[in-house]
């Protein structure tokens, strides 16, 4: 199944500059892998191990792995753009969960994956991140299916309040894999309006 890709739009960020927020192109691989080294760490445990996390970003946040989703009829991501800048990006996936854990705590079926959600710490807090929340939402929206959901590690405090901000609630508890670690998370879901699906 795949979802809208003409998502675009401009909102001032409360900081004096513009931001546009539209669709990932192949041109935007190598940028995107940039932000995500300098934002996956932001994300992890403060114990994580450096060489895990940095093996993290060279295996799964490569600009290789970005030029494949974004050729994924899956996957879309959103870029929050200032100027020619890339300062955050998001990552909606159209798949069913198959992860145990997942699949007992969530309570819409069929459901979204909200998979990958960053903004530059330039932007924290400046209301950039709930701009690119909005039109991620509307894109998962857009799917047609009735819920989203997304995993955050159990020690992100600042996230946690963010995607509780944006609509999110707590459902459970998975695992994630860094290195040779499992990290806890939580896993959090919302109902999308004009779903279909068993709610
Ligand atoms: C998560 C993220 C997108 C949120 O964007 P943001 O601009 O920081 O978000 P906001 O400022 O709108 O909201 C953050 C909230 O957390 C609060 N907060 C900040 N630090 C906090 C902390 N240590 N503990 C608890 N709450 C905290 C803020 O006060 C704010 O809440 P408020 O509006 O009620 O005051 C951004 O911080 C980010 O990209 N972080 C790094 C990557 C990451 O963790 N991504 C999520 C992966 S699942």
């Amino acid at each position: 199944m795949s979802i809208d890709r003409t998502v675009d739009g401009t909102r001032d960020a409360g900081t004096g500059t513009t931001i546009d927020i539209t669709t990932a192109t192949a041109a935007d691989a190598a940028q995107l892998a940039a932000v995500a080294a300098v934002t996956f760490p932001l994300a992890c445990p403060a114990d994580s191990l450096p060489e895990d996390i940095e093996r993290h970003i060279a295996t799964q946040l490569s600009a290789e792995r970005f030029a494949a989703y974004i050729d994924s009829p899956r996957h879309t991501i959103l870029c929050l753009r200032e100027g020619h800048r890339i300062g955050g990006w998001s990552m909606v996936v159209v798949d069913q969960p198959t992860d145990r854990d997942v699949l007992a705590a969530l309570s819409i079926s069929p459901t979204v994956e909200l998979s990958k959600f960053y903004v530059h710490p330039d932007h924290h807090g400046a209301g950039a991140a709930a701009a690119l929340m909005q039109r991620t939402l509307e894109l998962a929206a857009g799917s047609g299916l009735p819920g989203v959901w997304l995993g955050v590690n159990q020690e992100n405090a600042r996230a946690l309040r963010f995607y509780t901000k944006h609509g999110f609630r707590r459902v459970g508890t998975k695992r994630f894999r860094l290195g040779e670690r499992f990290e806890d998370d939580f896993i959090m879901e919302q109902a999308l309006p004009d779903g279909a699906g068993n709610a």
